[in-house]
């Protein structure tokens, strides 16, 4: 098989790791990508929003198989170009994708389908929403998240009507996420711990991955502003498997059974970001992709073919396939730049990436860099992610210090604690 990858980040750089591991395949490009994955792929310098470019580069390398990684490019629809060149394409359409392009679609799509998540009521109209924050109704905290795509910044959880009703002016009216901010959702704020689901589907069928906890907060006890996610953990026992269950049955059958029967089957992979409350899960939001840096946890931890997974979901054979999973536990530490999430500085060299992956269970996954001769340089808020594999979640975290400790770069900032809920059940 011939692959490509779209996409530059961290999540990109695991699935070409990944893809690399399958004996199915013999060749793996990846558009844009990035320094890192440059030494395991064949980088093109071809944008993820350049759809003809990507048909032009499908075309020329005689590709099998694409595997989209982020989620803008789905949003725009190019699994629906690709498809009509009769290209395998994994990934939703821009239909489907709008489970994660637009949080009113999704929102409504639960209230139809029954799906548990936040009480909530949508705004076109600023001053009715404001109006309805300052009424003696609206309890706080209180949570206004923008329509559309906004990297993650477009969901305030306001502790009060100031809070809330300043959210509302900086998305509707300043604009801050441009037409994302068509319309507001005002929603209940929900107690609990939280948790990625992620699954492959074909369209009928589902195969869950390992479940994840991001740490989305810059600094440790998830403090400071929100990030993509500055690392992740898995191991067997995030949901166990009565919770599972009743995720796959209230919320993954139900997406997958609807959007079939609204026209829009969704094909790839499906993220639930949940809410594990005291009456039960609930559906924070969905993302139509794998996550990032959930992926750095995720996919270490499959021992069966990645490729072929992969082909079976484009193929609409997931049936058939046998999923064989780690029982190790496995965590991600995210490496950023010095100043992120806010403005900072690339081009800063990095050291002891080779020293950090001396030990076979530690991985290091770039994200933000660049190749500069022989050296590699940050060229992103986020820029590195090291991964480790252990039997269990202690050792893992200890594995993924040591390699962190063996890395440096000018200005290199990164939370202490990531794995240590999972240490402590409840937290
Ligand atoms: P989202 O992009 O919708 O997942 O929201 C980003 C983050 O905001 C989530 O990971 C949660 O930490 C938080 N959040 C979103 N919706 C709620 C809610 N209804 N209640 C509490 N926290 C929320
Ligand atoms: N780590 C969160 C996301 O990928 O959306």
């Amino acid at each position: 098989m011939r692959v490509l990858v779209i996409g530059s980040g961290g999540r990109e750089h695991v699935l070409v790791w990944k893809l690399r591991q399958s004996p199915k395949v013999e060749t793996v490009l990846c558009a844009p990508g990035n320094g890192g994955i440059s030494l395991d792929a064949r980088c093109v310098p071809v944008e993820t929003a350049d759809a003809g470019g990507i048909v032009g580069l499908v075309r020329r390398e005689r590709i099998d198989l694409v595997i989209v990684g982020p989620e803008g490019p789905l949003a725009a629809g190019i699994v629906n170009r690709l498809e009509a060149e009769g290209i395998r394409v994994l990934g939703p359409t821009r239909e489907a994708a709008q489970l994660e392009s637009s949080k009113v679609f999704s929102k409504d799509f639960m209230a139809r389908h029954g799906i548990p998540t936040a009480r909530y009521t949508i705004y076109q109209d600023p001053q009715i929403a404001e109006a309805y924050l300052r009424s003696p109704e609206a309890e706080y905290p209180i949570v206004v998240k923008a329509d559309g795509l906004a990297a993650g910044k477009g969901v305030v959880v306001a502790r009060d009507a100031d809070e809330a009703c300043d959210a509302v002016r900086r998305i509707m009216v300043d604009r801050e996420f441009g037409s994302a901010g068509n319309w507001i959702i005002v929603e209940e704020c929900l107690k609990g711990i939280e948790a990625s689901y992620i699954v492959f589907t074909d369209g009928r069928t589902v195969l869950p991955a390992a479940a994840a906890r991001d740490h989305k907060a810059v600094s440790d006890g998830d403090q400071g502003p929100n990030t993509g996610g500055m690392g992740t953990y898995s191991c067997d026992d995030i949901l166990g498997p009565a919770l599972e269950r009743e995720v796959l049955k209230k919320v993954i059958q139900p997406v997958i059974d609807g959007m079939r029967a609204e026209g829009y089957p969704f094909k790839g992979i499906l993220y639930a970001g949940l809410m594990l409350t005291e009456r039960g899960p609930r559906v924070l939001e969905f993302n139509v992709r794998m996550g990032d840096p959930e992926c750095q946890v995720i996919l270490p931890r499959l021992r069966s073919d990645f490729a072929e997974l992969c082909a079976a979901v484009c193929d609409g054979r997931l049936a058939d396939y046998k999923a064989d999973w780690s029982p190790d536990a496995a965590v991600c530490v995210v490496l950023a730049s010095g100043g992120y999430p806010g403005p900072y500085v690339k081009g800063k060299r990095i050291t002891g990436l080779e020293m950090a992956a001396e030990d076979p269970r530690v991985s290091v996954f770039h994200a933000g860099t660049r190749r500069e001769g022989d050296a590699l340089v940050t060229d992103g808020g986020r820029v590195l992610g090291v991964t480790a594999l252990d039997r269990d979640l202690a050792g893992a975290i200890m594995l993924a210090y040591e390699g962190v400790n063996k890395i440096h770069f000018e200005g290199m900032h990164y939370r202490r604690d990531i794995g240590a809920k999972g240490l402590k059940p409840g937290a």
